[in-house]
């Protein structure tokens, strides 16, 4: 495709929009309840690390100059041993941590790992499976590489089991293929903010391991729980063949850029094979960092973490269910998100964010950009796919960034301004 400047751009670039969480970054706004940033991060924790590193780089320029050093593709030995006895410690992982830490591999961020997974599983065409609404971060690279999407319809827990096997059905009578992937987030999903029961998740391994399909299980969320959550899909993996497991630091850390995943040995070998081309390796500095953290400090500060971000929370939920109109939102017990639908059907979350919300300080995410742009959901009978169509009285309200205080007074301001538009 040719532009005025007469550069061949590649056809996705006419039809991918930059991301919208991305877009609303650049506005700066006194209630910022959009994209999910974290607003409680151990500062003074990395400060330590930083500067006992400093001290141990001048004592030992040897080390110094292996961290400040290329490393490779699938993250430092130290580093994945420590991930490795976290995730079965704590995340219950069946790998036996002592000797199958290579199991585990980390990635730029998981948004890294969700792109290499679709770009080595996804020929245009192929199928693959979210829930709706889904995050983006996730819809948007898999239409970008030419996947058929079916979305599955969610409830208060989730995705529904029952309609992912109506879509398996559907998908081999419409395209006559099985799906590739199923993408779930089963831990205070993005964006809903919803939690699947042990029931569904044991539900969802079954229809995988029976279709012969990879569930893709995003644990982004798992470490912000207010309350026990059950165990991840992964743990029914025994053979390590089903589900490819992703975390990230970035939640439970800083925004340092490393996801760590554990993915069956096939799967991961061709995911490392493409992140070797998209960035040869992650900063050995930034495992460093992290190396230290995992292992002598996060306990300590999820335990200050957990509380305040529950706070922001409890503070989100009543001055919604103050101020609000009518309307419905979701309930989480953990993560970083609320899901607000209007009870209007004709209401424009995203023309009021520009037209009213942006003009009075405030940011959220308009529902929209969580549906695919192109793709199928399975018609509430069960019985066909539909055309996608998102819903566009919805919206994302974030509490991780700001503080209860800024919250209770910008969802009360958010709440006046939305009844007085819906009457
Ligand atoms: C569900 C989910 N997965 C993945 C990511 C990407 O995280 P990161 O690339 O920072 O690890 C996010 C970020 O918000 C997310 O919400």
């Amino acid at each position: 495709m040719a532009n005025d400047r007469g550069y061949g751009f590649a056809t996705w670039t006419s039809f991918i929009e930059e991301s919208q969480i991305r877009a609303l970054l650049k506005f700066s706004v006194k209630y910022y309840f959009a994209g999910g940033k974290p607003g409680i991060i151990p500062t003074d924790i990395f400060a330590d690390i930083m500067a006992d590193l400093s001290v141990k780089y001048k004592e030992n320029p040897a080390m110094a100059l292996d961290d400040l050093n290329y490393g490779p593709t699938g993250g430092q030995t130290w580093f994945l041993k420590t991930l490795a006895k976290r995730l079965c410690d704590v995340r219950k992982i069946p790998i036996n941590c002592e000797d199958e830490w290579d199991r585990v591999s980390i990635t730029n961020g998981s948004q890294q790992a969700l792109y290499a997974l679709l770009d080595t599983l996804i020929d245009p065409g192929d199928v693959i499976l979210t829930p709706s609404p889904a995050y983006l971060g996730f819809l948007v690279p898999a239409v970008k590489l030419g996947a058929r999407v079916i979305t599955i319809p969610t409830d208060n827990e989730g995705i529904i089991p029952e309609f992912v096997e109506r879509a398996i059905h559907l998908s081999k009578i419409n395209f006559g293929k099985t799906p590739d992937l199923l993408y779930v987030v089963p831990d205070s999903d993005n964006p809903k903010g919803t939690t699947l029961s042990m029931k569904r998740r044991r539900a969802l391994f079954d229809i995988c391991e029976n279709h012969n399909i990879l569930l893709l299980e995003d644990s982004a969320y798992a470490e912000i729980q207010f309350k026990p959550n059950p165990k991840p899909i992964k743990t029914l993996d025994k053979e390590n063949t089903r589900v490819a497991y992703l975390g990230t630091s970035s939640k439970e850390a800083a925004v340092l850029r490393v996801g760590y995943s554990v993915l069956p040995v096939n799967v991961r070998e061709q995911v490392l094979k493409d992140k070797g081309y998209l960035d040869l390796c992650t900063t050995t500095l930034v495992q460093r960092i992290l190396d230290e953290y995992y292992r002598k400090y996060i306990d300590q500060a999820m335990k200050v973490g957990i509380p305040l971000y529950k706070k922001r929370y409890e503070a989100m939920a009543k001055a919604m269910d103050e101020f609000f109109p009518d309307g419905t939102r979701t309930d989480p017990t953990g993560g970083f998100f609320i899901w607000w639908q209007s009870a209007k059907p004709d209401f424009d979350s995203s023309e009021f964010m520009q037209r009213v919300a942006i003009p009075n300080e405030l940011l959220y995410v308009p529902g929209g950009p969580f549906y695919p742009i192109t793709g199928y959901t399975v018609s509430s009978n069960g019985k066909e796919l539909e055309t996608s169509v998102p819903e566009p009285n919805t919206m994302r309200l974030g509490f991780s960034y700001a503080s209860p205080e800024i919250i209770s007074e910008g969802i009360e301001r958010l709440g006046k301004l939305l009844s007085t538009e819906l009457g």
